[in-house]
């Protein structure tokens, strides 16, 4: 049987402690894992096998839910520790003779990229270089860790040496909300049921808010963070990703090509955002958090509205808003379908009511729900009624971890899930001129936004510009 080597370069880092093992030992727990897998971190640290082992047990007994001493143990005979600096060439040698004594054989390969983004070109040139690409006698991929690139140019260049390296088909970008069963449930939702699709179009639905708030703030990312901002941190990948598998037409199957070609199509089809379609804002305090500028007009909240310019969405605006420091940590897509025709009721709260909205809650709350009108017992009047589903009470089985699906997704060579390189680009072209205008906001400062509210009241007049307010509902 062929031995399935999941090689993690940056083996010493948070990632792979927090969530690449944890998930990886839940997999071999649900005995979903390939039998013969070693499982081999390489970075410079000098580590033994056995005190890489130790490390990552005491790290498990923090982010495995019950961790149970003797599958442990089990799980970490599979684990080993080759210490070298992938960057540099002159040390591949001695990297790969480790590797095939640890395998002992023919084995598939998948190169986990979990270390600095700035590492990624030359970890990838030298795995080329050392023929450590060449598929011999078993399967060589490689999955690339967000973010991939700062902007479209270099996005295209980190993809050009991607491909002198590896085919396509071989690369697994990580965005890991694609690997969220409720994010996933968004196409199953549309495409295994019949009487949501026929009104999701224009000619029932208003308009699409998607909130991804978070509380936690820049907390020790500053270096990281205040280059990026939440455009990069979040819009460019994880929202849009969102916006796709709502907007998207159904795919003629459920195969990677097929998913990802309707996901890109979504993309070409949104209009560039005009100035005054995005808002950027900071909290009050961000400019004083160890490692930000002093003069830092990097937005850690952003409101922008998308226009998909087809057959579909046409004349529905997608409104997005995402920040740090705010009062709850939730991602929902609301959407929001147009009044009746003709009302013959009056809403006994004297609000307009009236409308229809659905709510499908990403998390933590993960599930959906349905407002509607109900009428109020003894009065020719209506008031807001809420249909719900919960996916803790309707299923026993565990919603688990984003890294789990993906990283097994990866070992099936199931792509669905993953980034694809023209959907990269495509992603970094919308945003590069938001971005640019949030670095430039005009010489001005973005505005300000206090810790624990739901961002800057700029955002409500954002969209209440359209006639239209933020969604709390579900
Ligand atoms: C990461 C961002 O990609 O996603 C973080 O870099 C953010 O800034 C995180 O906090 C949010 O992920 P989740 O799964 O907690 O919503």
């Amino acid at each position: 049987m062929t031995i399935t080597s999941i090689i993690i370069f940056g083996a010493s880092g948070d990632l792979t402690r927090r969530k690449l093992i944890p998930a990886l030992f839940h997999q071999y727990q649900r005995k979903k894992l390939p039998e013969q897998i070693r499982i081999v971190g390489v970075s410079r640290t000098k580590y033994s096998h056995d005190d890489f082992r130790d490390e990552l047990k005491e790290h498990a007994k923090e982010f495995v839910k019950k961790l149970d001493e003797d599958n442990w143990a089990e799980f970490a005979k599979n684990i080993y520790y080759c210490p070298s600096d992938a960057a540099k060439i002159e040390e591949y040698d001695e990297l790969q003779a480790n590797l095939e004594e640890i395998e002992g054989g023919e084995a598939n390969r998948l190169y986990y990229l979990s270390v600095a983004p700035f590492l990624y070109a030359p970890i990838i040139q030298n795995l080329g270089e050392a023929g450590m690409n060449k598929e011999n006698g078993g399967w060589r991929r490689i999955i690339i860790e967000k973010p991939f690139g700062t902007d479209l140019e270099s996005a295209k260049e980190l993809n050009k040496v991607v491909h002198n390296t590896f085919q396509e088909d071989q690369v697994y970008r990580i965005d890991h909300y694609l690997g969220k069963e409720t994010a996933q449930n968004i196409l199953f939702f549309r495409f295994a049921n019949t009487i949501f699709e026929p009104v999701w179009s224009r000619n029932y639905i208003d308009n699409v808010q998607i909130t991804v708030a978070e509380t936690v703030d820049v907390g020790t990312r500053a270096d990281y963070y205040d280059k990026a901002g939440v455009l990069r941190d979040m819009f460019q990948n994880h929202i849009l990703q969102l916006l796709m598998l709502v907007a998207m037409e159904p795919p003629a199957s459920f195969n990677a090509t097929a998913l990802r070609n309707e996901k890109v199509k979504v993309l070409q089809s949104i209009r560039p955002v005009a100035n005054g379609e995005a808002i950027f804002a900071q909290y009050a305090d961000y400019r004083k958090a160890k490692g930000v500028a002093e003069k830092s007009v990097t937005p850690t909240y952003a409101a922008v509205k998308l226009q998909i310019d087809n057959w579909r969405w046409k004349g529905v605006p997608f409104y997005l808003r995402s920040g740090k420091a705010l009062k709850n940590k939730v991602t929902k897509i609301v959407v929001e379908f147009k009044s009746p025709p003709h009302m013959l009721f009056k809403n006994a709260v004297g609000k307009p009511g009236g409308r229809n909205i659905l709510s499908l809650c990403i998390q933590p709350d993960e599930g959906i729900h349905l407002q509607f009108e109900a009428k109020v017992p003894g009065e020719q009047a209506f008031r807001t009624a809420e249909l719900q589903f919960h996916y803790s009470d309707a299923f026993s089985e565990p919603t688990g971890d984003a890294y789990e699906r993906l990283i097994l997704d990866a070992i099936e060579g199931d792509a669905a899930l993953f980034t694809r390189s023209d959907e990269i680009e495509a992603a970094w072209a919308l945003f590069d001129p938001i971005i640019a205008r949030s670095e430039h906001n005009h010489g001005t400062a973005p505005f300000t936004y206090q810790r624990g509210s739901m961002g800057p009241l700029q955002a409500d007049e954002f969209i209440a510009e359209d006639g239209r307010v933020w969604r709390k509902s579900g």
